[in-house]
């Protein structure tokens, strides 16, 4: 090295701007969790150690001088520190420079190992490796058959490390002091077995003279403009989701892909954590070079944005719903030579438990309530399936299925006046009293943290209709639905069968406007349900009336009809949304029942119940499993249509 290395040791030599050889390799040792190193020193100790010092790095460093540097090799340094070497070791020269990958995969591998390259040409004068098949029988610069590019970084057990240790105390014993560890070695090959560690082109250098240097220092300065991308859609950070994020780093400039809300509302549950917190979130994090935004579930943008060197995911998509996401990844990469990088992924029961504690919060009366209008604001559209009891209210929160890279769930749940009403064997007809139709909504609220849309029939006399707000506002449900129907209600479906009324808009602006009074906090609504389609007033009606209740105050329009053909529906979509883009509109396709609710979205519908199906289709299973058992006079037949009991006794979990 000459000047370089004239008053001070070689591996003090800077190599980039901020690090010198030793710097480096300590800080990796740091980074992959070494505690305990042992360093041996020539001339020039007391610079050295008060270098390393000053580091103040998380090492327990002992420091071993081999005073007879001048006629010995390093040899007899390791002898110099055999007391402190009895175990598993990583063993490096102090010129060594290496890529963090190279030193990853050294610690990885379950033998013993020494970093080989089967692409970079022999050196003349730099070590050799003499290999059969996978193994190294020799090591040493003097070898050209057979051999591969070696460089002495090594990982050895300790039973290897015995026997080479051995060899090298016997030789130091006997006075052979100045010749290479390695000649030590090739005498034990069969009892310390060392394999091949292929780094290919990777990059792990002695540096000899101020040419490797120069070439070092430049392969480094591309190392540190690779990028490494990683997605998160986590709201809830832990130690396994740091220990990523610092490995990730590892490889490059890291930049942390967050998914925006609407991402995540897309495929798993409502985000607790608005984007723009989580972004600072990831923003903190030591090591993270940027955060950005990814908008939706696949990479694909991003990386076609940032061309990153590698990208870092947990294996578990490789046999999850997300393989298609995974293949979209490889395939992406594949275009410019980016890599994947894949970790063993656990999300570990600490994870669940914080998890759980984090969801059990959207049970709670103020969260809940405020879920909906958020859903309508990040997603724009949300689907909702009617509940009647604790049961079908579970189905409802815990339904989730898979699709396409894609998981859906219903984003909120109907309390039906008319499924009320019928598991309680009761008509459709306001009978059912507000005090019940509360204490089915207490039980759902129980077992549930979705979001609660309440079919408030009515909504009964305006004077009443301000305490009912205020009743639900108080218990955590986000919207009242009240249809312009007055006298004797009847559902909706029966349409002019039979006679029903429909509220002047007056009135029922009115009582609009007492409910948006009587309101205490801004998140919980009032939709509007207008019936002119159902008693057959005619489209200018409904347009007419969805007009002046979103001017009283309404803070949605649903409307109904009761017709297969969706036409009049999209008519009023149509005509609706012409005159107003934003008031949520409200649909409920129990009879055009043909149409996708992405259709329905698409024409501006921002809210689908799914109406009563989970009630429609509990009864004919129940009467199936009554007769089977009257027919039969026994419950064997029926057993086939039934969940199995045990089954059925855990369906439940008790709660811890
Ligand atoms: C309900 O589910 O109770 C409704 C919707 O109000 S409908 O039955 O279609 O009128
Ligand atoms: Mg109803």
């Amino acid at each position: 090295m000459g000047a370089l290395a004239a008053d001070q040791p070689k591996c003090m030599t800077e190599i980039s701007g901020h690090e010198t050889i030793l710097s480096r390799q300590l800080r990796q040792l740091v980074d992959i969790g070494i505690t305990d190193a042992v360093i041996t020193t020539v001339p020039f100790e007391d610079i050295l150690i008060s270098y390393v010092k000053g580091l103040d790095l998380p090492l327990n460093i002992k420091f071993v001088n081999n005073a007879e540097y001048r006629s010995t090799n390093y040899i007899y340094s390791i002898y110099c520190a055999r007391a402190l070497l009895d175990d598993d070791i990583l063993m490096m020269h102090g010129d060594l420079v290496f890529e963090n990958q190279v030193i990853d995969r050294v610690m990885e591998a379950e033998r013993s190992v020494m970093i080989v390259s089967s692409t970079v040409p022999l050196p003349q004068k730099d070590f050799k490796a003499v290999v059969e098949g996978d193994r190294i029988v020799k090591v040493g610069i003097e070898f050209f058959d057979n051999a591969l590019t070696a460089q002495p970084l090594y990982k050895i057990l300790r039973d290897d490390w015995r026997a080479w240790l051995g060899n090298i105390i016997a030789y130091c014993e006997r006075g052979e002091r100045n010749c290479y560890a390695e000649n030590a070695l090739n005498e034990v090959t069969d009892a310390c077995r060392i394999y091949t560690l292929d780094i290919f082109n990777q990059l792990c250098n002695e540096i000899d003279n101020p040419d490797d240097l120069a070439v070092v220092s430049t392969r480094l300065k591309e190392l540190e403009r690779r990028t490494v991308y990683i997605n998160f859609a986590t709201d809830i950070l832990h130690s396994g989701h740091i220990n990523l994020i610092r490995r990730a780093a590892r490889f490059g400039r890291l930049i942390v892909g967050v998914l925006s809300d609407e991402a995540i509302a897309s495929y798993k549950r409502f985000p607790m954590i608005p984007f723009d917190e989580r972004k600072t979130l990831f923003e903190t994090i030591s090591g993270v070079y940027k955060v950005v935004e990814q908008r939706t579930t696949s990479l694909r943008e991003n990386l076609e944005k940032y061309r990153p060197d590698y990208v870092v995911h947990g294996d578990d998509w490789v046999t999850s719903y997300q393989r298609p996401l995974r293949d979209e990844t490889v395939a992406v990469l594949a275009t410019y030579g980016g890599q994947l990088i894949e970790y063993p992924y656990s999300r570990g029961a600490r994870y669940d438990a914080m998890d759980k504690r984090r969801r059990a919060e959207f049970s709670l009366p103020d969260m809940r309530r405020a879920l909906l209008k958020k859903m309508l604001k990040v997603k724009k559209f949300v689907i909702a399936s009617e509940v009647h009891n604790g049961l079908t209210g579970l189905l409802v929160e815990r339904t989730v299925v898979h699709r396409d890279c894609e998981s859906r769930q219903f984003d909120a749940m109907w309390l039906s006046s008319l499924c009320d009403s019928t598991a309680k064997g009761k008509p459709d007809i306001e009978l059912v009293d507000l005090t019940s139709r509360l204490r089915t909504v207490e039980d759902v609220m129980e077992v549930t943290t979705k979001p609660i849309i309440f079919d408030g029939d009515t909504g009964g006399l305006k004077e009443h209709f301000a305490y009912t707000v205020r009743t639900l506002e108080r218990m955590g449900v986000s919207m009242i639905i009240i249809e312009d129907k007055v006298g004797l209600k009847k559902n909706s479906l029966f349409g002019t069968e039979v006679e029903q009324t429909q509220d002047t808009i007056e009135n029922f602006c009115e009582k609009i406007a007492v409910g948006k009074k009587a309101q205490k906090s801004n998140d919980f609504m009032i939709c509007a349900r207008i019936e002119s389609l159902i008693l057959e007033c005619g489209l200018e009606d409904a347009l007419k009336r969805a007009k002046a209740y979103v001017d009283a105050g309404a803070d949605a329009i649903m409307i109904h009809s009761r017709k297969k053909d969706p036409s009049e529906i999209f008519a009023f979509l149509e005509a609706f949304r012409a005159e107003n883009k934003f008031t949520p509109i409200v649909l409920v396709p129990t009879s055009f029942n043909s149409v996708k609710d992405e259709e329905l979205k698409a024409r501006g519908a921002n809210i689908v119940i799914y109406a009563n199906q989970l009630m429609r289709a509990s009864f004919p299973a129940m009467k199936a499993a009554a007769e089977s058992i009257l027919i039969n006079h026994r419950a064997l037949e029926c057993d086939e249509i039934c969940m199995p009991f045990k089954e059925i006794i855990r369906l439940i979990p008790e709660e811890d």
